[in-house]
Parts: structure tokens; sequence; C-alpha cells
């Protein structure tokens, strides 16, 4: 009989706790494959923080290298809210000749009398159980108890402090190079509303401006413009005093616009941010190089164009630099010294 174990969740995003405690379930009860059952409407009613496609992506890229280990989409065919027995009754029927497990953590499985039909779900499948700290399993109880994973952190925890030693790099980088997150991200850095907004027109114009592009680069673009102000609201003589302590700058040309390179250290250490091209990006953002990227060009065009006073013209601004983004460039750096100088 072919064993089957079942382990729901928001994945949002998966972590290395999540494929800790599915191989050690695995080797457990030797079994032949396991489902992440990809949770969408639960019955707490819990808003995940990114999309169903992105969730996917980020579970498919962690477990690429496992072929006993596969995606679930089946709550998103019900539609309704999800439960635990529903599931069941869909593989029992799809696999009627195999042995079901359900994995879970303690948290959930001294719930456990509150699950809908939690009697049915007893009835067809196995309880496997992996124990988290502070929350032990009542030994009454019925269940194959398995190691506590080593990885003891939250999805939550991970989204604004992430660390790759408990999260898959790759997966990481998807994160930023995507801008998931990344709105709830300047939320809980303090930006308030009307900067998040700036910053959002910022990507949205960014990406525009790179339409011209592949798909990958215009999601760079997208996302430098987003994160570009990160550093903006930190007040001003913190900033001087981060870039002084942190970045080693003793003298800039104005601090008022430290905030450019102060964005970069915090996307690069504190995000963890790779990608070089977005990091320059938001560093030159306030005052450009001599020789200014493809991408710091259009970060620094979106930003002086969402920034303008008289917004009438912005969109032959836009379709200046789609079309020729050196000429944007000069004229909008041209603007830019005129209104400085003002
Ligand atoms: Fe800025
Ligand atoms: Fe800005």
């Amino acid at each position: 009989m072919k064993k089957i174990i079942l382990f729901g969740g928001s994945f949002d995003p998966i972590h290395n706790g999540h494929l800790q405690a599915a191989l050690e379930a695995y080797k457990n009860i030797n079994a032949d494959h396991l489902y992440f059952i990809m949770s969408y409407i639960s019955p707490d009613n819990k808003n995940h923080k990114s999309t169903w496609e992105q969730r996917k992506k980020m579970i498919n890229i962690a477990i690429k290298n496992y072929s006993f280990f596969s995606v679930s989409e089946i709550e998103k065919e019900d539609e309704e809210i999800s439960y635990t027995y529903k599931n069941i009754n869909y593989f029992k029927n799809k696999f009627p000749e195999s042995e079901l497990y359900l994995l879970v953590g303690s948290d959930q499985f001294n719930n456990f009398k509150n699950w809908k039909n939690y009697d049915q779900i007893e009835k067809e499948c196995k309880i496997i159980c992996f124990e988290r700290e502070n929350n032990f399993v009542n030994k009454e109880k019925k269940a194959i108890l398995i190691k506590e994973p080593k990885v003891n952190t939250s999805s939550s925890e991970l989204i604004l402090n992430p660390d790759i030693k408990m999260m898959n790099e790759e997966v990481l980088n998807y994160i930023n190079e995507n801008s998931i997150y990344g709105i709830y991200r300047l939320e809980k850095e303090g930006l308030s509303e009307r900067r998040i907004n700036h910053c959002i027109e910022v990507a949205n114009i960014s990406k525009q401006i790179a339409s011209s592009h592949s798909e990958d680069f215009q999601m760079k673009a997208y996302c430098a413009g987003l994160y570009h102000d990160i550093a903006k609201e930190i007040p001003i003589d913190k900033q001087i005093h981060y870039s002084k302590e942190l970045l080693n700058y003793n003298d800039f040309p104005s601090w008022k616009v430290i905030h450019g390179p102060l964005g970069e250290y915090i996307m690069k250490r504190k995000y963890l941010f790779k990608d070089e091209d977005i990091l320059n990006a938001v560093k030159f953002h306030t005052i450009p190089r001599s020789n200014p990227t493809l991408l710091e060009k259009i970060v620094f065009c979106a930003d002086k164009i969402s920034s303008r006073k008289h917004r009438e013209t912005n969109y032959e601004l836009i379709d200046l630099c789609i079309s020729n983004l050196d000429e944007g460039y000069k004229t909008i750096f041209k603007i830019n010294m005129e209104s400085i100088k003002e």
C-alpha cells in the first residue's frame, strides 16, 4: 500500500522549517509521496500576503530537488472555505488504494477537536505531528510524533528579517526581485501612506519606461522604483548618524539626499538583496553618477516625474523616456537642476 502524506499550510513564504518537517515525516513512515496543500481560504480567514501564483512558485523552487514532493492546488479548485476533511475526501477518492497521513504541528493537533468533522479525519488518516517549542502534544491523543524541525521560525518573521540559514536562497531572491511583500515591508519600515503611494507610482512609471525590455528587466525596474525611498522617512539626524557609522560616509554633497545610499544599505544588509543593478538604482537615485546604468536612469527619471508639482505634462515626459531614454534623462535632469536653483 502506498503511503501519502498531506501537509497543508499557507507557505507564505515556505521556509526550511516546513521542509525539515516534511522530510522528517517522509523518512519516519517511509512514505511514497508528500503533497504541500496550499491553503486557499482557511477557516480562520487569515489573509495571505502574496498571491496564489507567487506562493506556488516559491514552494516549487524550494522543493525542486525532491521528486517525492509536490504542490497541490486542490483548495483553489474548490474556492470555498477550506477544510481538511474535504482535502482528505479528495485524496481518498483519487488514491483509493493508498494510506493517507496528515502532517500537522502540535499547536494544530492540540486544537484538533475544534476542526470540522475531526472524527472523520481521525478515521480516514493517521496523524503525524511535530512538536513545536512550548506546545507539546497531549500524550493521550494518538499521533506519530516526529522530531521538532531545527528551524524554529515563522514565515512572517522571515518576510521582515530574512535569513538564508532558515530559507532557500533562491526563494529569497525570487521574493526580493519580484517585489513580493514589498509594500508590506515599506509599511513595517514606518513609511507614511503618502510616501508609499509615491513609491508605488515610481515603481509603475519605472516599469512603464522599461516596457520595451524583457519582462525580467521590467520587474527589476518595478522593484528598484518600489524600494527607492525605503530610508527616506528615517529622521534626518538618524540618517546622518547611520551613514557615518554604518556607511563610513564622513562627507556627502547634501545630507538631505543620503537616503539613497542608506536605502541601498538597508536592502543589502537587512533584506539581503543581491542584484547589483537594483541596488545601484536605489543608491544613485538622489545623486546620479556620471555614467549611470540603464536602470539608474529609469528610476531617476521615474522619481522626478512622480515628484513634479505640475503633473499635466508627465505623460509627455514618460513617452519621451520610453522612446529615447537618453533624451528623457537629459531633459529631466535639466528640469531638476532648474527647480533646485529656484
Ligand atoms: Fe528619494
Ligand atoms: Fe522618491
